[in-house]
Parts: structure tokens; sequence; C-alpha cells
């Protein structure tokens, strides 16, 4: 099976050749880096209508939660466009953090169009390093299609641990591998390598339920569902919350 992977991924080179030499050469991510946000501003406005009931509900949990300083401050990791702001309740204190800075002019799109919450700041920084938090300065994380680009899931999470209070809650949904040994997991591999380059960094064979479940949280709750888009080679995804 790894032979006949590996055969199918040379071939998927061979066909996409110029964008792997363009990423040799350091050529591709100034490129990528460009063109993301305006796909993940298409996406959100076509493909995100599906999601509008399950993040509704998910984020609805919010309004429950008692801010530390009256107001509930929620950090938006990976933020992206500013997808998830619709869902949030009224008065949230929102801080975004993404490293890609070309996102900004979208976000600020998104803003304006949600001035029932409260907008903090735009830091730009990855999620493995977010030195410019405080510890335990935000009630609720969201964290969205986001662990699946990340360097090291594990560091993000530990970031996310850092700057959550006692209590507070992560939110996340996220596309993970497909089951191992099914045809969709073998496409999963053989496309992965020329995907990454295409999704800025996406990784299609992540298992982020097993980094959530290890990153100790107090307790996770967690609902699997199946792949939105048919077509992409995006696996299914998981939805829930973690209790700091
Ligand atoms: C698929 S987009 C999702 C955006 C948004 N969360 C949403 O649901 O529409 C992935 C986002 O993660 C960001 N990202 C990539 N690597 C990251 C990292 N190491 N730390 C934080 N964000 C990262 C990307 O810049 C991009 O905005």
């Amino acid at each position: 099976m790894d032979a006949l992977v590996l055969f199918l991924q040379l071939l998927v080179l061979l066909l996409t050749l110029p964008l792997h030499l363009l990423a040799l050469l350091g050529c591709w991510q100034p490129i990528c880096k460009t063109y993301f946000p305006y796909f993940m501003a298409m996406l959100t406005a076509r493909s995100y209508k599906k999601m509008e009931s399950v993040k509704r509900e998910l984020f609805s949990q919010i309004k429950d939660l008692k801010g530390t300083s009256g107001n509930v401050a929620l950090l938006e990791l990976g933020c992206g466009t500013g997808a998830n702001f619709q869902f949030y309740p009224a008065g949230c204190k929102v801080t975004c953090v993404d490293p890609n800075p070309n996102f900004e002019k979208f976000l600020t799109k998104s803003m304006a169009e949600n001035r029932h919450l409260q907008y903090e700041r735009f830091i730009v920084a990855y999620g493995e390093n977010m030195k410019q938090l405080a510890d335990s300065s935000m009630d609720v994380v969201v964290c969205t299609l986001v662990l699946c680009s990340v360097q090291s899931p594990r560091k993000v999470l530990q970031e996310v641990q850092r700057v959550l209070r006692p209590g507070g809650l992560l939110f996340f949904w996220e596309h993970v591998a497909e089951p191992q040994g099914s045809r969709a997991f073998l496409w999963q591999r053989v496309l992965e390598p020329t995907w990454k380059h295409i999704g800025d960094g996406c990784h299609l064979t992540r298992e982020t339920w097993k980094d959530i479940e290890r990153a100790q949280f107090s307790e996770v709750q967690l609902e699997w569902q199946p792949p939105p888009f048919r077509w992409l080679p995006v696996g299914p995804h998981i939805i829930g919350k973690a209790v700091k």
C-alpha cells in the first residue's frame, strides 16, 4: 500500500511540477499568502452557509459564560476573514490572531458588518507563540479550520491553555483524517504533499482529536460530522468544546 501511495504521489507531483518547483525556490509562499484570503472569502460566502446552524448552536453557548471583566474576552485564533463573527453574542470583546497580514482588509469588512461586537486588536502572530497575550486573559478561544494548518498543534494547544482563564472554553471545528485503511485516506495521503502548497499549509491526514484529547483540558466534548464538501479531499469534521 505504501508503494502505491508513493507511486501516486510521484504522479501527482509530476502533474503539478511547476507548483513544487516554485515552492522549492521559495516563490510560492508569497503567492499563496496573497491569494488564500480571497479563496477563504469566496468559500465563506458560499459553502459556509451549510454550517450556519451548527455554528450558531455551538457559539450560542458563549451566552452562558460570564466574562471576568463583564464582557466575554474572546480570542479568534487563525481568524482568517472573520467568518465566525456573526455567530458571537453581542458585547464579546474580540482579539484576532493570524500569521497572514493579508487577511486584515477582509477582517476590517467583517468587523464593519458585525457591530454588535467590540474589537480589541488584530495581532499578526503564529498560534504557537502568542506572547502578546497575557496568561489567563481570555474567557473563550475559537479555533475553526486552523489546527490542520499550524506547524505544531501541540504547541498551539499549549498556548491556548496558557491564555485561557481557569474554566475558560476552547470551541473548535476542524477537519481530520479519514479512517485509516479507507480508500479516502489513501487519496488524502496521495494528495497531501501537493494540497499543502495549494491550501496554505493545510494537512489532510491530521488526527487532531488525539491532540485535543491529550492537551490536558479538564473536559472535552466532541462530535463527529461527515465531510461537508464532497468536492474537496478534506475528511470528516470534529466539532466541540474543551474546558480549561
Ligand atoms: C482555513 S483558514 C480558516 C480561517 C477561519 N478560522 C475560518 O474558519 O474561516 C486557516 C487559517 O489559519 C491561519 N493559520 C495558519 N497557520 C497558523 C498558525 N500557525 N497559527 C495561527 N493561525 C494560523 C491561516 O492564516 C488562516 O487564516
